[in-house]
C-alpha cells in the first residue's frame, strides 16, 4: 500500500496565496517596528531546555506538558523554541548588550513550537511577531510596546480588537497577594475543580481562567491584585492607563488577567479579537523585570509582547490577498520571438516590474487565457518590430514604444 504523506499534526503548509497575506502583514510590522527603532533579532529556533525551564517557569503549563524536548546526539537536551522572550534575554546577556545604551529595543518574527490540542488558531508549530524593549522600568515603554501592537491590528484592519489590561504589581507584592489568593482558594477548597485543587500552591492565579463553574464561582469573590497594587506599583499601573489615555489607546482594565508564563510583573495586557472562536487572543505580553537576573544577569527591567500571526490572519478572515498589481504578461510566438520576449521579460524585472511570460508552450489563446488566470493587467504582444498593449481589464489595445513601457502601464505617457 502506497504511504500517504500528511504534514504533522498541529503543523500546516502555506501556500501561495496564504503567503501573500502573510508578506503584507510582516511588512506592515516591519515598519511598524522600524519607525519606532526596534531592530530585528533572529535567534536559532532550539535552545537548551534548561533556559525555558528557568525562563518561562517550570509551574506552567507550556514548561510541564508543552515543549517538544529531545536529546541531540552529545546527550544535550534541547527545546524548539516555546517562546521568544528567554531566547532574547540569553542573546542580550550573551552578546553584552547591558553595556550598550539602554534600553535595547528589539524585534522578531519566526516559528515557534508548543505541544498542544491542535484547533482552529492554535497550531503546534505557529509563527509570531514580537517586540522587546530591554533595560527600563519606565511606563513609557510598556505604553509604547503596547501602542506598536495597537498600530499594527488597527494598520491592518483587524476587527473588533479590545485591549485588556491588568498588573502583577512587583514580585514582592504578588508573593503577599499569592498568600492571600491561596487562603481564599483553600477556604473554598470542595468547590475547586480538581485540577484547580491539585495546584493552588503551585500556579494559584490560573485558578482565574477555570473554565468550570464551581472554580468561577470560588473566584467571583476573590481578592484581585490590581485591587491590593500600592505605593510604586500603583503608581506605575496609572502612569501606563494614563499614557494609553494620552495616546487616545482604549482599554478595558482587567483585574482577573493572567498569562500562561511566569515572568511577567506589574503590567500585563492582551489584546482579544471577536471575531476569533475559543482561542480570541491576537498577541499580548507585559514586563518581566525579574527574568534576566533568573538566567544570571543583573536586574533589568524589560517589556514586550508577542502577537500570533496565524490568529491574526484568521481575524482578518485570511482572505487571500490578490497578486502583485500591475504584472504584464508577454505573449510570445515562439518559432520566432522567443529570445528578445526572454530578453525583454528579464529587462522588465530588472526594472521593477513584475513579468511573465509563457513557459508551457501554449498557443497564442491559451496564453491569453494563462495571463488572465495569473491577474495579469496588461499583456504585451510583440509583432516584428511592432509592440501593441492589451489593457486586460478594459479591452483596450494599443501600440507602444518598448523604450517607454514603464510609462505606458502607469498611464504616465498616455
Ligand atoms: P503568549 O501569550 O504565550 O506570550 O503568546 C503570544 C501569542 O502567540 C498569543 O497571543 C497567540 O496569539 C500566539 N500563540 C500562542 N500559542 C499559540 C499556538 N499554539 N498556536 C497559535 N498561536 C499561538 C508569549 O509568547 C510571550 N513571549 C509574549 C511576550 C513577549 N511577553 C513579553 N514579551
Amino acid at each position: 500500500m502506497a504511504t500517504k504523506f500528511q504534514a504533522p499534526r498541529g503543523t500546516f503548509d502555506v501556500l501561495p496565496e496564504q503567503a501573500r497575506s502573510r508578506r503584507r502583514l510582516e511588512a506592515a510590522a516591519a515598519e511598524i517596528f522600524a519607525r519606532a527603532g526596534y531592530e530585528s533579532i533572529a535567534t536559532p529556533v532550539f535552545e537548551g531546555t534548561d533556559l525555558f525551564e528557568r525562563g518561562v517557569g517550570r509551574s506552567t503549563d507550556i514548561v510541564r506538558k508543552e515543549m517538544f524536548t529531545f536529546e541531540d546526539k552529545g546527550g544535550r537536551s534541547l527545546t524548539l523554541r516555546p517562546e521568544g522572550t528567554a531566547s532574547i534575554c540569553r542573546a542580550y546577556l550573551e552578546h553584552g548588550m547591558q553595556k550598550l545604551a539602554q534600553p535595547v529595543k528589539l524585534s522578531y518574527l519566526g516559528p515557534f513550537f508548543r505541544h498542544e490540542r491542535p484547533q482552529a488558531g492554535r497550531y503546534r508549530q505557529f509563527h509570531q511577531l514580537g517586540a522587546e524593549c530591554i533595560g527600563t522600568d519606565s511606563p513609557l515603554a510598556d505604553a509604547e510596546v503596547i501602542t506598536l501592537l495597537a498600530d499594527l491590528l488597527e494598520e491592518l484592519g483587524v476587527p473588533g480588537v479590545e485591549l485588556r489590561l491588568g498588573s502583577l504589581g512587583s514580585f514582592e507584592a504578588r508573593r503577599a497577594y499569592l498568600e492571600e489568593l491561596k487562603a481564599h482558594l483553600r477556604a473554598h477548597e470542595g468547590e475547586l475543580s480538581g485540577d484547580v485543587r491539585e495546584r493552588i500552591d503551585i500556579n494559584p492565579l490560573r485558578a482565574f481562567d477555570a473554565d468550570d463553574e464551581g472554580t468561577q464561582g470560588v473566584m467571583a469573590s476573590a481578592p484581585t491584585i490590581v485591587e491590593r497594587l500600592e505605593g510604586e506599583d500603583a503608581e506605575h499601573f496609572a502612569e501606563v492607563r494614563g499614557l494609553l489615555d494620552a495616546a487616545g489607546i482604549s482599554y478595558v482594565v482587567d483585574p482577573t488577567l493572567v498569562r500562561g508564563l511566569d515572568y511577567y510583573t506589574r503590567t500585563i495586557f492582551s489584546f482579544v479579537c471577536d471575531q476569533l472562536g475559543a482561542q480570541s487572543e491576537v498577541g499580548g505580553g507585559g514586563r518581566y523585570d525579574g527574568l534576566i537576573e533568573q538566567l544570571g544577569g543583573a536586574p533589568t527591567p524589560a517589556v514586550g509582547f508577542a502577537a500570533g500571526i496565524e490568529r491574526i490572519l484568521l481575524a482578518l478572515g485570511e482572505t487571500a490577498a490578490p497578486s502583485v498589481g500591475n504584472k504584464v504578461f508577454i505573449s510570445t510566438n515562439y518559432d520566432e520571438e522567443m529570445e528578445r520576449a526572454f530578453a525583454l521579460v528579464s529587462d522588465l524585472r530588472h526594472k521593477g516590474i513584475p513579468a511573465e511570460l509563457d513557459l508551457a508552450g501554449r498557443g497564442q489563446k491559451g496564453q491569453l487565457k494563462h495571463a488572465n488566470r495569473i491577474g495579469a493587467k496588461f499583456v504585451l504582444f510583440l509583432h516584428g518590430e511592432n509592440a501593441e498593449l492589451r489593457d486586460m481589464e478594459s479591452g483596450e489595445q494599443r501600440q507602444i514604444d518598448l523604450a517607454n513601457i514603464a510609462d505606458e502601464m502607469t498611464g504616465g505617457s498616455g
